[in-house]
């Protein structure tokens, strides 16, 4: 069958569209019949040469999968059952989801709420469960109802999520991006102010900006992300996912000693089974309210992922790009 592989030996890289058959690595596996995928940064990442984030020589690129369970023995997903898959080992150190087949392990296969499509659940793929997830650890904290929350990096995958979810779920966020000129379409996802990228650097001859921020959802990282500590209000916190701009966070112990703040990490590849059900469940609940069209950049095939990879290395999508297995 025809699968997107990355493949890269003695020297030598490689990425494309090939005859090749993904199979099990464990009997354990649910065999998935792949009807979506979707890009995310991680998976140009893992498609770049000398990639420190791909873990074997050779393997079919793609986080993401959703579809319908061919086989499983696994009591908790039946044969035809609506899936999504993604985190783990998936197109890291295992085969992925640009293929029109997926051997997932149980632990990292999600039944889908009778309320998100196959490709709904690649609209909000690991972008969608990063964004929920950083809702949740920001609720979990004590967010106010109805409060103002930063969200960073906007238009991408995460931001455009989180803008929506949020909205979705009462709040008000506000878009921060370096893409101003997608200001409409960030209101259009629910976004109450648009601002731009420098624009959450507040008064730099101080340890301390004013306090702002209720809470913030960040998958920037580096100076972003010490800027939102540094104007998060007493007892706030920040849910920490990414590092688009950097890995690197040079910031001061002020904003947690003197304001009480927070710094919440979010990971979505070894997330546990019971947050992952939870998370699920509450884009569930959460789905009836969301537009999911205006969330979707482009849907591509597998020829059109060397271009989509490329795009979203450079940050320049906006929102989400799906992917159909063909
Ligand atoms: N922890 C986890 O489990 C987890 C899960 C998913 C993703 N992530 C991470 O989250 C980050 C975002 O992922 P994504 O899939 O949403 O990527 P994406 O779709 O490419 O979005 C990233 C956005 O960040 C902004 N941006 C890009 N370059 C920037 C720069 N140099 N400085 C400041 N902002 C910049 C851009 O938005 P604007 O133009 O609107 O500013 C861009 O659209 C990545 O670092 C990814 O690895 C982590």
């Amino acid at each position: 069958m025809r699968c997107y592989l990355i493949s890269e030996q003695d020297g030598h890289f490689e990425r494309g569209v090939v005859d090749y058959e993904p199979s099990p690595t464990s009997s354990d596996d649910v065999e998935i019949e792949v009807e979506y995928s979707g890009l995310n940064f991680k998976d140009a990442l893992v498609a770049r040469p000398k990639s420190n984030v791909r873990r074997l020589p050779r393997l079919v690129g793609g986080v993401d999968a959703a579809g319908i369970v061919l086989n499983s023995t696994d009591a908790s997903v039946a044969v035809g059952t609506r899936v999504v898959a993604l985190g783990g080992d998936l197109g890291v150190r295992r085969d992925g989801g640009f293929a029109p087949l997926l051997f997932a392990p149980p632990s990292l296969v999600n039944v889908l709420p009778d309320s998100i499509s196959t490709r709904d659940a690649m609209v909000i793929g690991t972008a969608g469960v990063t964004a929920m997830a950083s809702i949740l650890a920001l609720e979990h904290h004590g967010l106010p109802a109805g409060a103002e929350v930063l969200v960073t990096g906007a238009t991408g995958g995460v931001g455009s999520l989180a803008v929506s979810l949020l909205h979705a779920r009462g709040y008000s966020p506000v878009a921060s991006t370096g893409s101003t000129h997608e200001s409409a379409w960030l209101r259009e996802l629910g976004a109450s102010e648009v601002i731009g990228r420098d624009d959450i650097a507040d008064r730099p001859d101080r340890m301390l900006a004013s306090e702002r921020w209720a809470g913030a959802i960040d998958c920037v990282g580096g100076d972003t992300l010490h800027q939102i500590l540094r104007s998060l209000r007493y007892g706030a916190a920040v849910a920490a996912s990414g590092l688009v701009a950097s890995a690197e966070l040079h910031t001061n112990v002020y904003p947690f000693i003197t304001r009480s703040v927070a710094l919440l990490g979010i990971d979505t590849v070894e997330m546990s089974a019971s947050l992952r059900v939870k998370v699920w469940r509450e884009l569930g609940n959460l789905a009836p309210r969301l537009n999911f069209d205006p969330l979707v950049d482009s849907t591509i095939d597998l020829q059109g992922l060397d271009g989509a990879l490329d795009t979203i290395a450079q940050g320049s999508t906006r929102g989400r790009i799906i992917v159909v297995p063909k």
